[in-house]
């Protein structure tokens, strides 16, 4: 099957035949019907997250169930799946806890010396990126890090589902559970951003303040809920929503990633506020923030990740808030492109080009 190889850092993936093997005890066979893409694989690209070469990424599918493997109970061949990368244990305190996305063992593929699930064309392994690697025609991937849908969703929108998001509006539902009248800001309207910026409309909170550089993710994120929004380029966006909501919001979602957009997020928290940590800082970095503002406003700060879900869970029910019109996923792509343009999807992805860019194979 074709595939997009990471074969090293900061280089453009390369398009290549690869082996897939069949399902094993527990696995499940899918055919890539689409895959998002994510600003946490150009993360990996430009080795902020330590995933190492050489490597299959892509984590945001959706396809249909082609075979399974033996054991398997929840699938059969002709599902329509989404792929998530919080796999779960089921036995382990955070699973029986009721927080099965911080299952420690989300990242474990086969056992050591097992035959590899993916492999080059000469027969070297290929690192399975999250039990998924979707940047590829076919996944193999533990029946646990799959969910079924209903087969009337869209499978190019359902991919969004599959972290963007969950990511997005789990932060939103389940991390902190915006209640209705709540004032929000949400910092980076990507992908992962525009998602918390439905969950804080879908739950009806107050103002909701959209901050980015790109005025044209401004006026989708107005489109999508926004009821003011801020160009960051343009003067001191602290100050701006400090002025917008009273000194400050009760949510700021930092949906970015970078060491001054967290301490932006910090700021303009208001006092006994939330701030939302969902971008992922590079893990060389440190932030910086006012211990004593934290204790004489009581700000709370608290990281979310994707979107402290129960897929099964969730996403059905994501799939449903698409399909009664509730969450909106067709604005929300930017371009539909072929698993061969995925290299020029990052440079836009780079430039903030994009809001959400998602591989469709039938295309092909
Ligand atoms: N917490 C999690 O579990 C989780 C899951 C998925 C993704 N992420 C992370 O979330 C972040 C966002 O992902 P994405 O795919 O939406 O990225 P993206 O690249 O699509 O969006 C980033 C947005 O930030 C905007 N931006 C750039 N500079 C800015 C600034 N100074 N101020 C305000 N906005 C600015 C860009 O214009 C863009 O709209 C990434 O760090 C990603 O790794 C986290
Ligand atoms: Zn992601
Ligand atoms: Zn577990």
């Amino acid at each position: 099957m074709k595939a997009a190889v990471m074969r090293g850092y900061n280089a453009p993936l390369s398009l290549e035949e690869v082996q897939i093997d069949d399902p094993g005890q527990g696995e499940v066979l899918v055919k890539t019907a689409a895959s998002g893409i994510c600003h946490s694989d150009l993360h990996v690209i430009e080795g902020s997250l330590p995933v190492p070469p050489p490597c299959i990424l892509g984590h945001e599918p959706a396809g249909i169930v082609e075979a399974v493997g033996a054991g398997v109970t929840d699938f059969a061949p002709g599902d329509h799946v989404i792929g998530c990368i919080t796999a779960w244990c089921g036995v382990c305190k955070f699973c029986t806890g009721g927080r099965p996305y911080l299952c420690p063992t989300q990242f474990v593929g086969r056992a050591p010396g097992a035959k590899p699930r993916l492999s080059a064309r000469g027969g070297d392994p290929l690192l399975q990126f999250a039990n998924l690697s979707s940047f590829a025609e076919k996944m193999l991937c533990p029946e646990r890090s799959l969910v079924k849908i209903r087969d009337d969703m869209p499978l190019d929108r359902a991919a969004l589902i599959g972290c963007g998001v969950t990511t997005g509006l789990g932060a939103a539902l389940n991390t902190v559970r915006i209640p209705a009248g709540a004032s929000v800001a949400i910092i980076g309207c990507g992908g992962v951003g525009l998602a918390a910026l439905q969950g804080a409309r879908i739950v009806g909170a107050g103002r909701i303040v959209a901050v980015d550089t790109q005025p044209w993710k401004l006026e989708l994120a107005r489109k999508l809920g926004a009821s003011d929004c801020v160009n960051a380029k343009e003067g001191d966006p602290v100050a701006a929503v400090q002025a917008l909501c009273a000194g400050g919001v009760d949510f700021a979602f930092e949906c970015l990633g970078s060491v001054p957009t967290v301490q932006q997020a910090v700021a303009m928290t208001g006092r006994g506020g939330t701030t939302v940590l969902v971008g992922i800082v590079p893990i060389t970095q440190l932030v910086s923030i006012s211990a004593a503002d934290l204790t004489l406003q009581e700000k709370h700060i608290t990281g979310s990740y994707m979107g402290s879900n129960r897929f099964r869970f969730d996403m059905p029910k994501y799939v449903d808030f698409y399909l009664d019109g509730r969450l909106r996923l067709d604005e929300m792509i930017s371009a539909r492109i072929p698993l061969a343009d995925v290299n020029q999807a990052f440079e836009r992805m780079r430039k903030g080009e994009a809001a959400r860019q998602v591989i469709v194979f039938d295309r092909e």
